[in-house]
């Protein structure tokens, strides 16, 4: 839900502030060419002042000089000009919408022109999702003291030509901002049974959709998922979502999402503090859900399935304790040892359930799945872990040209030891050394050697501060734009 209207125009709004790009070394762009030429002149000589050089990514409000028309002019630096490509786009206009939305100013008109119309559908992404706000629990008192900015406008040579760029845009959009939304709400809001009604209602953006309760699921042997839930008063679903846009009968791409609507650990009981961090602990579904939105969107041309698994881990009475052996729908038998090692016992039989039904070219998962994750990468990277080399390094290509950082991490067959169990086939945790390794090695036991890569998102799922532009603090969406641009670089036509 972007908070100001966004629109594109051949010309800037009325009572806006104007906002024109400059290159390093005064460097004028065609927006800021379009000023007065002594308007420049006295801009120019402030900038100077105020030691503005024009690097990337600064933005600097000079109020307003005599013989402008609009309201306010800023001045963002492009660095070198030559080197502003869409993507670097995105981020500038991202931060000149940080910049100023506060600025008292409730209209804001980025002057794009001379700039392609890829490039300024970009910019016009970069706004929108720098604007995203979770607000729909304020009250009208912290409504008020939001962004004074109302309006924003991109100003471009050819507003026809750039919405046309845009569509694909958009729908990367509405999957990110759907995602966003998934995982900021509260898990007494969004729990198993509201999640698979929202996605339900998929349907009308051309997904098939089905839910599964918990008796079609017993049906199929999936204890490992239900062993989860069933501390749970709320029943766990496993919904299946389609996109058909490829050829009858071509496989399909497979994306798998831990879904844990709230994770307390279960009896194995996580500690007070930071708790409320695990309503997030669905950002790898909700990756799954907002990249099924963004094909569907734009019409990829590619046959695609989006499984995710929705548990609640809670620890009543009838909570599955530790030691406790569940069979997984594959036939394996698992010891839970730790019954906060959830996630990967939901993908267990989420995986195993889309290989067996879809037989797709490959699956991804997505999970918030280790806190090690984070003790191994930090909080700006995401883990990947693969069976299949081609498929590894698709996805590290398309996670850099989406902007979204991830690292590849190794499987070792020789710490498959570490999850053997005295007991059962294997148990759900392998010990403190490698807890994100031994956690995917896990996972590759129910993908029946299909090829798979594992993405670890517990680093980046949330964010406590805004560390890129056109990602605020909170709900990152991460794992979309990379999925969707894995499709649209080398799974479509
Ligand atoms: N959802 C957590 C992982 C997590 C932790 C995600 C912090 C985001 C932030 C997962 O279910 C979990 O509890 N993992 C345990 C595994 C352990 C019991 C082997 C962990 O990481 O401590
Ligand atoms: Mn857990
Ligand atoms: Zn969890």
């Amino acid at each position: 839900m972007p908070s100001p209207d966004y629109r594109l125009a051949a010309a800037p709004a009325e009572h806006t502030l104007l906002a024109v790009i400059l290159g390093e070394g005064e460097t004028p762009s065609a927006g800021f060419a379009k000023l007065d030429k002594a308007l420049a002149d006295d801009v120019l000589a402030q900038l100077a002042t105020l030691g503005f050089k024009g690097a990337r990514g600064k933005t600097q409000i000079v109020g307003r000089p005599a013989g402008l028309t609009a309201a306010g002019l800023a001045v963002v630096g492009a660095g070198d000009l030559k080197t502003l490509d869409a993507a670097a786009m995105e981020t500038l206009a991202a931060g000149l919408y940080h910049a100023v939305k506060a600025s008292g100013f409730a209209s804001l008109s980025l002057d794009l022109s001379g700039f392609a119309p890829d490039v300024a559908a970009q910019a016009y992404l970069g706004l929108q999702l720098a604007g995203y706000r979770f607000d729909k629990y304020f009250g009208q008192a912290k409504l008020d003291k939001a962004p004074t900015l109302k309006t924003v406008t991109v100003v471009c040579d050819d507003p026809a030509a750039t919405e046309a760029a845009f569509a694909p845009l958009a729908a990367l959009r509405d999957g990110i901002m759907f995602a966003r939304d998934l995982v900021s709400e509260p898990a007494n809001v969004l729990y198993p049974q509201s999640y698979a009604d929202r996605l339900k209602a998929l349907e009308g953006v051309g997904l098939k959709v089905e839910v599964l309760g918990v008796a079609e699921m017993q049906k199929l042997g999936m204890n490992a998922l239900l062993g989860v839930g069933q501390g749970s008063a709320r029943e766990s679903k496993l919904v299946v979502m389609q996109w058909t846009g490829g050829k009858d009968g071509d496989a399909p791409v497979a994306f798998v999402g831990k879904g844990v609507t709230f994770d307390t650990g279960g009896i194995s009981i996580k500690p007070a503090e930071g708790m409320e961090d695990m309503k997030w602990d669905m950002g790898g579904s909700a990756a799954v859900v907002g990249t099924m939105i963004a094909l569907a969107g734009r019409k990829a041309k590619v046959n695609a399935v989006g499984i995710v698994g929705l548990v609640e881990n809670m620890p009543d009475g009838n909570a599955q304790r530790p030691g406790d052996v569940v069979k997984a729908m594959s036939g394996t038998t698992i010891e839970v040892i730790n019954t906060d090692a959830e996630g990967r016992l939901v993908l267990a039989d989420a995986l195993w359930y889309c290989q067996d039904r879809f037989k797709p070219q490959f699956m991804i998962d997505l999970a918030t799945l280790t806190g090690a994750m984070i003790i191994a990468l930090g909080t700006d990277y995401a883990g990947v872990f693969s069976n299949n080399d081609q498929l590894a390094e698709r996805i590290g290509a398309a996670s850099k040209t989406a902007g979204e950082n991830t690292w590849r991490m190794p499987l070792p067959a020789q710490y498959e030891k570490q999850i053997d169990s005295k007991i059962a086939d294997i148990r759900n945790i392998g010990g403190r050394p490698a807890g994100s390794i031994t956690a995917a090695l896990f996972l590759q036991r129910f993908v029946n050697g299909l090829a798979w890569a594992h993405m670890d998102i517990a680093p980046t799922a949330w964010t406590n501060e805004q560390r890129i532009p056109s990602v605020p603090e909170g709900a990152t969406g991460f794992g979309v734009r990379t999925l969707n641009q894995l499709v649209a670089s080398y799974y479509e036509g």
